[in-house]
């Protein structure tokens, strides 16, 4: 394959599922390994994002993944709440997103919010995979620490294994009952078809290896076409969250899926009312935790390009939606732009 790599963007990968079902400590967990790994600093904190690079990925994921075989630059996860207050966040992750991972409990299996993210991704049309977590909780459970879940597998007790394998079909079962096809994730051959599901433990870290496998063959198998974007181009984002930030007065939280945005950028905003026509005032990324005294908890940054999550700071944005869209004008036409931006 001769393509440049960097023409194609990050995939977005929302995670989501039931409260405390263990979606923030999966993604701690691929964080934490990065920092054994030796190469925590190419692993990047975004405003409601954290990116990890394909190099990252085969290290974590070993011999399952080559980075010869893939030329996507990496994944950008997007953490969501369980909690149920939170249905618009989840539904904003889960639109945006271009894969996902639902995450679901062993033990507690299918709760109200599990339901509910399946809901959001069938009518969202992502394709997912489900992350059956917390493998370590089956009792008798023999930890191997970060292995692929074949090897641990092959190390529990046949009583264990039963155990486990009671819990993955009643899953499987769940999935069915609300009319996905799936199946443990080595048996399935097309993931468009059918739902992977992958055994893991955020807490030991087994199985993560698989995890990140799946989702990086997902995205080169099914999306690469759809990962070709103009880098270059005039950013195209969604806003998160609309958020007061002291020193910045009304910012947005936003995850830009296509092109850059700049410092210096004029932007077209989705408001309660109208489209807002705003000036980037700055582009706001988190301060590595290291870095974090009394002064301010954002550093500046003048360029970002897509996937990213970024915090905008800019005049007149206390109008600005959730959900929005958030478009750069540049040297386009400032009419067609608040058109889209009216439209969507
Ligand atoms: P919300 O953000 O509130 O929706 O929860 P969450 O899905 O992010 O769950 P979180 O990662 O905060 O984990 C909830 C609890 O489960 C914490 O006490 C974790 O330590 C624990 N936990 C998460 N994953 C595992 C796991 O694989 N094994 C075990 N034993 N505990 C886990
Ligand atoms: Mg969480």
């Amino acid at each position: 394959d001769t393509r440049d790599p960097t023409s194609l963007r990050t995939p977005i990968v929302a995670v989501l599922g039931h409260v405390d079902h263990g979606k923030t400590s999966l993604l701690d967990k691929i964080r934490g390994s990065a920092v054994i790994e030796g190469e925590a600093g190419a692993i990047t904190q975004h405003i409601g994002a954290t990116a990890v690079p394909l190099d990252i990925i085969s290290s974590i994921a070993g011999d399952l993944v080559d980075p010869e075989d893939f030329d996507l630059p990496g994944l950008l996860f997007i953490d969501t709440p369980g909690h149920h207050s939170f249905t618009t966040l989840r539904s904003r992750g889960g639109a945006l997103a271009d894969i996902a991972i639902l995450v679901v409990d062993v033990n507690d299996g299918f709760q109200p919010q599990t339901l509910e993210a399946l809901d959001i991704l069938k009518r969202s049309q992502t394709p997912f995979i489900v992350a059956a977590n917390k493998i370590d909780t089956v009792p008798g459970w023999n930890a191997n620490e970060d292995e692929p879940i074949n090897d641990t597998y092959e190390s529990q007790s046949e009583r264990v294994r039963q155990r486990l394998d009671e819990e993955l079909y009643e899953i499987i079962g769940n999935l069915s009952d609300e009319g996905f096809s799936a199946d443990l994730y080595w048996r399935v051959q097309n993931f468009q078809r059918n739902i992977g599901v992958v055994p893991v433990s955020a807490m030991t870290g087994e199985g993560v290896p698989d995890l990140l496998t799946v989702m990086m063959g997902l995205s080169q198998r099914y999306m690469k076409e759809e990962m070709e974007i103009d880098v270059a181009g005039p950013g195209v984002g969604t806003v998160l969250e609309v958020k007061e930030e002291k020193g910045f007065g009304t910012t947005v939280d936003t995850v830009l899926y296509d092109g850059t945005i700049r410092a210096d950028d004029k932007i077209v905003v989705g408001g309660q009312n109208e489209p807002i026509v705003t000036d980037v005032r700055a582009l706001l990324q988190p301060r590595p935790l290291a870095e974090i005294r009394t002064e301010s908890r954002f550093e500046k940054v003048d360029e970002v390009g897509a996937a990213a999550g970024i915090k905008i700071a800019a005049p007149d944005l206390a109008d600005a939606m959730a959900g929005a869209p958030v478009r750069v004008v540049r040297d386009r036409d400032l009419d067609e732009v608040i058109e889209e931006v009216q439209a969507e």
